[in-house]
């Protein structure tokens, strides 16, 4: 989603500025813009599509300056157009950089349109500029100017303004949209995401949720909501900056799903115990809070939705405590019920979705004995707002179509499974052992590539398709869905595969492939039924299955074997060859795979 960097520095902005948003590209945006300081004078560029051509049209306008901010936009008020993007403006000396939404712009709007401020663009962003500009007026500084300001503003915003008068400084603000401040010597740096500024600094303090910072180039000012001055922690930042660039391969996507035995190796490192789980990786409260906690409620979104739905298998079935999951955008907006010591559970990648940090904050109110959060991104605001974190070590991920992220969430929560069952006095040693074995696992799945490449040309041409799994494997299913969809394009639906006579059957033909995970397990002779039904009404079949589940590839069947593998893992063993269906569908579709059209990598906005 939108992306902000911004810099006070001695030296020209401009290459740290484009370098800054190259890396938030894969956040996902639709065009870009800066603006810059240069001795009094304010110069603004933008454009639309990638920052490629913001680099052209800067170039090429020839200007620079030694203060600027800059912003990838992902449209929400108002289409994909320069006008529209930003920084946006204010009489020719403010400028302004926003991610988020302000809800109540249209009120903003009329009040500053009475006042005589001339609106260019349709964004909601576009009245914060011209607020902070009424205000400059009457207040002694631009600090205390959006001090003022943030008090009017609804909804949700990370924003980086300066002044051209006074470009020694910038102001920062954040409520509901993160921002880092990256410390240099003799200069400072803002940005949405450390990963935008890992070449000019490794130093960063996160600001706080209705943090307003002032920045120069010698100091950071820091003021908490209630406007009284505060120190924040100065954190070193760990991302290698060489983890980020795609190597060899060529794709983002690509390098993540390789990297997945590492991934998870890297997430069960210390963290095991012989044979048990070390319940400190998951906080200092983590033992007495799992004695006694009998429920379990995880919220997520999108992919971190499916891991969570694969956990309540694993938690109702080796840990004797209920589970609920439920998406965060339905959780955070209805009266649910809480039961006795229940635990909450958010699941990110980033940390940082709005919809989850949402209902971790209305379920903070609303009597749960703990929250904890599975996440990838230290000192994201999920992992400071929750009371235990399991940080899964997967890494940066890039490609917006998460795959290393989702299968270490998977290790986190059979962890959590075998962490509960540990502190309840139940064996997990069975859990413990298996989970051992998937960095193995994972790669003899991997070697399953070159097969799949050769079975995804048989897709560039369908325009549907359907998963099915059954237990555990359903949300698999569904994860395998949203992939293909995400990044080929392709319509993809998932269904539990006893449900298929209740609906999707009468979609069954030649042209719409079903695509079936089937580990040896209990369920394999009722998913073998549910096969027969579709052969039996003319659909082409592609089964990813155990070597011993006896499936034999003929004109209607595609088999691939998978070595067999225990169930418990199973589900993170059969993600793999999903994410190699849609990677190929999509390279062979000619499909944007590490951004695919109109979706974000990093849900910020609700
Ligand atoms: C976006 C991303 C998905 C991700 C979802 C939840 O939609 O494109 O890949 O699963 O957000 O993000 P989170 O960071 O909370 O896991």
């Amino acid at each position: 989603m939108c992306g902000i960097v911004g810099a006070v520095t001695e030296r020209p902005v401009n290459k740290i500025l484009i370098e800054g948003l190259k890396r938030l590209e894969y956040r996902g945006y639709d065009s870009a813009g800066v603006a810059l300081a240069d001795n009094g004078q304010l110069h603004t560029v933008k454009a639309v599509g990638k920052v490629a051509n913001l680099e052209n049209a800067l170039a090429h306008a020839g200007v620079k300056g030694t203060t600027g901010i800059a912003h990838t936009r992902w449209a929400t008020h108002g289409g994909v157009t320069e006008t529209n993007a930003h920084p946006h403006v204010s009489k020719n000396q403010i400028a302004l950089v926003h991610n988020g939404i302000i809800e109540n712009h249209a009120s903003l709007r009329e009040a500053l349109k009475g006042d005589g401020y001339e609106f260019l663009s349709d964004t909601d962003t576009e009245v914060m500029v011209h607020l902070i500009h009424q205000l400059r007026e009457q207040h002694t500084s631009l600090l205390a100017a959006v001090q003022a300001a943030v008090k009017q503003f609804e909804g949700a915003y990370g924003t980086v303004v300066f002044d051209k008068n006074n470009a020694d400084e910038i102001i920062v603000a954040r409520s509901g949209s993160p921002l880092v401040i990256g410390l240099g010597l003799g200069e400072n740096f803002i940005a949405s995401d450390q990963l935008a500024l890992l070449a000019v600094t490794r130093t960063f303090i996160f600001l706080e949720e209705g943090d307003v910072a002032r920045v120069t180039r010698e100091t950071v000012e820091i003021y908490n909501q209630a406007g009284e001055r505060v120190e924040r922690e100065i954190i070193e930042s760990t991302i290698h900056q060489d983890n980020t660039g795609k190597g060899e391969y060529r794709h983002y996507m690509l390098k993540e799903i390789y990297e997945q035995p590492v991934a998870v190796r890297n997430t069960l490192e210390d963290r095991l115990e012989g044979s048990r789980v070390a319940v400190k990786a998951f906080g200092e409260r983590a033992t007495e809070i799992f004695k006694d906690v009998k429920h379990v409620q995880i919220i997520a979104c999108g992919t971190s939705y499916h891991s969570g739905m694969v956990a309540r298998y694993w938690l109702e079935q080796f840990a004797g405590v209920s589970c609920n999951v439920e998406i965060a955008s339905e959780f955070r907006y209805r009266q649910s019920f809480v039961h006795e010591n229940s635990l909450l559970v958010t699941i990110s990648q980033s940390g940082e979705t709005a919809d989850t940090l949402a209902a971790l904050r209305l379920a903070k109110e609303q009597g749960y004995m703990a929250s904890m959060t599975i996440c990838n991104v230290p000192g994201s605001s999920l992992v400071r707002e929750s009371d235990l974190a399991f940080m899964t070590k997967a890494g940066a991920e890039i490609g917006v179509a998460s795959t290393k992220a989702f299968t270490t969430q998977l290790v986190g929560l059979l962890m959590l499974t075998a962490a509960i069952a540990q502190e309840k006095g139940i064996d997990a040693t069975h859990i413990v052992n298996a989970v051992k074995s998937l960095p193995s696992k994972l790669e003899e799945a991997l070697t399953l590539a070159g097969g799949i490449e050769t079975l995804a040309e048989e897709f560039a041409d369908k325009h549907h398709s359907l998963f099915l799994g059954r237990g555990s494997q359903y949300p698999i299913a569904m994860e395998g869905a949203l992939k293909l969809k995400e990044i080929s394009y392709i319509h993809a639906e998932a269904y539990a595969a006893g449900e298929l006579k209740h609906g999707p059957l009468a979609l069954i033909d030649a042209d719409m492939p079903i695509i079936v995970v089937a580990p040896n397990n209990e369920l394999l002779e009722k998913l073998k039924s549910n096969v027969e039904e579709v052969r039996a009404r003319g659909g082409i079949i592609y089964v990813f299955a155990d070597k011993e589940s006896h499936f034999e590839s003929d004109e209607t069947m595609r088999v691939m074997n998978v070595n067999h593998v225990e169930d418990i893992i199973a589900p993170v063993v059969y993600t793999i060859p999903l994410q190699l269906l849609s990677y190929y569908v999509a390279v062979i579709k000619g499909t944007d795979v590490d951004q695919p059209r109109n979706l974000a990598k990093s849900v910020t906005v609700e």
